[in-house]
């Protein structure tokens, strides 16, 4: 039996991929390509020393899903094709509904057609209503403020409620915090498209002198300096929540949410301090007005991967700042190269 990951080229998911065969298991791939380059999948066979199925589709596409399950004996799928950008959500929301929900919707039709029940979904911590008491826990009260979120939610709810109506079904919805990070080579890690919107691909292109300088946003936030606080979580350690997750999903029915943090919250300028430090470079920075839609304090409360997967992240600080430097010196313009 394979593992079916969708969206296996994209930054989380080629990670999680190496991981997986590591782990002995045999996977299929399918990614259209939208927000990634064939390369992570070249570079994952690399470093895996392994090759696999790859198809280039949109998930949305039911028939050419029918055709891969019917060739390949899939037991469990991961899902992590989707689109991830906040900011753009808000611009495009019919896009981002349609794309989330959609490849969730047909993934779970066509797995019912082919009687596979167990399904791994990426989630995010943007799904808890902001102003949660934090750490926050799996039972804190839902709620989003854009429409990537809305989508997380709804997906979340659609897939809690398959699992309820058929009880052979296994669903882990697991709430990621904030990945950074990469592989430990060096040959894969995060590419975004564009200017980044997220903190650390911003630190490593400024550190390389592509950008001029980061602007933190805001550092009036009541918190321990002033600027906001998160919880990083190094993505080989989410890669391995994964794993961890399968083996729960074959022991146990129903649906679960599990936060994937490391109950610790760093600062803005914590990042910053420690990047520097570690890699011996400079991060030019301003400090900007606050950006819409943050809070001061996002961080886990991660005991209940603990107790239910087994599992807790492993890597630290600097880990997540050398490996992100790593990745980004060997690689300056990503993937797609000059
Ligand atoms: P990513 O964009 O690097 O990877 C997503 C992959 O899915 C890309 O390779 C893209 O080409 C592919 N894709 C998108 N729509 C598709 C479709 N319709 N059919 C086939 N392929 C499609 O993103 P990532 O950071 O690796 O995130 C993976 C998942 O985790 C996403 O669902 C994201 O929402 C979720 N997540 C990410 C974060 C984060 O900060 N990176 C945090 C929480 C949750
Ligand atoms: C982190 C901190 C910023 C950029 C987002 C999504 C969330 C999840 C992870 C998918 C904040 C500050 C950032 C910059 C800055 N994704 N910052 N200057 O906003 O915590 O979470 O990614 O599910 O849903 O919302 O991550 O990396 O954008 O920001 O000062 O140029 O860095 O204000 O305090 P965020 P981020």
């Amino acid at each position: 039996m394979s593992i079916l990951v969708t969206g296996g080229a994209g930054y989380i998911g080629s990670h999680t991929c190496v991981k997986l065969i590591e782990n002995g298991y045999d996977i299929v791939v399918v990614d259209d390509l939208s927000n990634s380059h064939i390369k992570a999948i070249e570079r994952v066979k690399e470093l895996a020393g392994k090759d696999f199925p790859f198809y280039e589709f949109d998930v949305c596409d039911g028939n050419k899903l029918d055709e891969l399950f019917t060739k390949h004996d899939i037991g469990c799928v991961i899902h992590f094709a989707g689109f991830k950008a906040v900011g753009e959500s808000v611009e495009k929301p019919l896009e981002y509904y349609s794309n989330n929900l959609k490849t969730t919707m047909t993934l779970c039709r066509v797995m019912k057609r082919h009687n596979v029940n167990k399904f791994i979904f990426s989630s995010s911590a943007t799904v808890y209503k902001p102003g949660s008491q934090m750490p926050v826990s799996e039972d804190a009260e839902l709620g989003c403020t854009n429409p990537y979120g809305w989508s997380k939610l709804i997906c979340e709810r659609i897939l809690t409620d398959i699992a309820y109506a058929d009880d052979t079904w296994s669903v882990v919805l697991l709430r990621y915090f904030n990945p950074i990070g990469a592989h430990e080579s060096g040959k894969i890690g995060e590419d975004p498209a564009g200017i980044p919107n997220n903190l650390v691909p911003y630190i490593t292109q400024t550190a390389l002198g592509r950008l001029e300088k980061l602007s933190v946003f805001g550092n009036d936030y009541d918190t321990h300096d002033g600027t906001g606080v998160r919880d990083y979580i190094h993505v080989q350690d989410l890669a391995q929540g994964h794993v961890d997750a399968i083996r729960y999903a074959d022991e146990n029915k129903g649906a679960i949410a599990i936060n994937l943090g490391t109950g610790i919250g760093y600062s803005v300028l914590d990042i910053v301090n420690a990047f520097e430090k570690v890699n011996g470079v400079k991060v030019p920075y301003v400090i900007a007005p606050r950006r819409e839609g943050d809070v001061a304090t996002v961080y886990a409360n991660a005991n209940k991967a603990k107790e239910l997967l087994g599992w807790e992240a492993k890597k630290n600080l600097e880990d997540m700042c050398r490996d992100s430097w790593r990745w980004q010196k060997q690689n300056p313009k990503g993937y797609a190269g000059e």
